[in-house]
């Protein structure tokens, strides 16, 4: 089956799906020390949406694993390369790509920010993002000390997956972490959820299902 074929019957799967089941949220953590955070992400969402997530290598350090919701799974590069052997296996970046309707990347470091402008998949978030169908919506939330989000990387990279398609729940101002003062910490989980419900909500109103392609 061509590329386009197979995305097309993708989609077309998984909006006779949609129609008689919660969305499908992927969740996914970088190596931000807002990741403290992200089983509380985790919960905001599980009671509306069915959840999947998957944490890079440095967003491990911050992520409770026992303070994430029983039943959603979490995902890392481990499990990337062990579900595999052999041509024929699944991978993956794909299963969950084909699974979601949405993904939401919270919260997003600088490093992995600068990765999927610069089209980078050296990791399991970053394959997913790389293989990515764009009739799908994808959030991201930025978090990350002030001088790093002045940064002139920052810009041009929030312009390149802006171009991309990927919407961008910005930061707020407050005292960091790092007990600097400013901008780059992650907007708040209560936020984050409502944003993305608002936006299935707004596309189910304009006659669309909770599959929001
Ligand atoms: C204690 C600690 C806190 C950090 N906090 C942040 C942060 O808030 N935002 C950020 O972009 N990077 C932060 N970093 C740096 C990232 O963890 C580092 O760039 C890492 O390579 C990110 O990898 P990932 O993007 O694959 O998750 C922090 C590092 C440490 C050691």
């Amino acid at each position: 089956m061509e590329y386009s074929e197979s995305a097309s019957a993708e989609r077309e799967q998984t909006q006779v799906n949609a129609a008689s089941r919660k969305p499908r949220i992927l969740l996914a953590a970088s190596g931000s020390v807002a990741a403290i955070k992200f089983g509380n992400l985790c919960h905001c969402f599980s009671e509306w949406a069915e959840v999947r997530a998957v944490a890079t290598r440095a967003s491990l350090h911050f992520i409770d694993r026992a303070a994430l919701p029983k039943g959603v799974v979490l995902y890392t590069d481990e499990d990337e390369w062990s579900s595999w052997n052999k041509i024929g296996d699944s991978v993956l970046h794909i299963e969950l790509r084909r699974w979601a309707d949405i993904m939401v990347i919270a919260p997003l470091s600088a490093n992995t920010l600068g990765k999927i402008a610069g089209g980078l998949c050296d990791n399991l978030l970053t394959c997913i993002v790389r293989a990515w169908d764009y009739n799908k919506p994808l959030f991201v939330a930025p978090a990350m000390n002030t001088f790093m989000w002045n940064n002139p990387f920052t810009e041009r990279h929030l312009m390149s997956i802006d171009e991309l398609g990927i919407s961008l729940i910005p930061p707020v101002t407050k005292r960091l972490a790092c007990g600097d003062y400013g901008n780059g910490a992650m907007a708040e989980p209560s936020l984050i959820y409502s944003t993305v419900r608002l936006f299935v909500e707004s596309k189910i109103q304009q006659g669309g299902s909770s599959n929001v392609h």
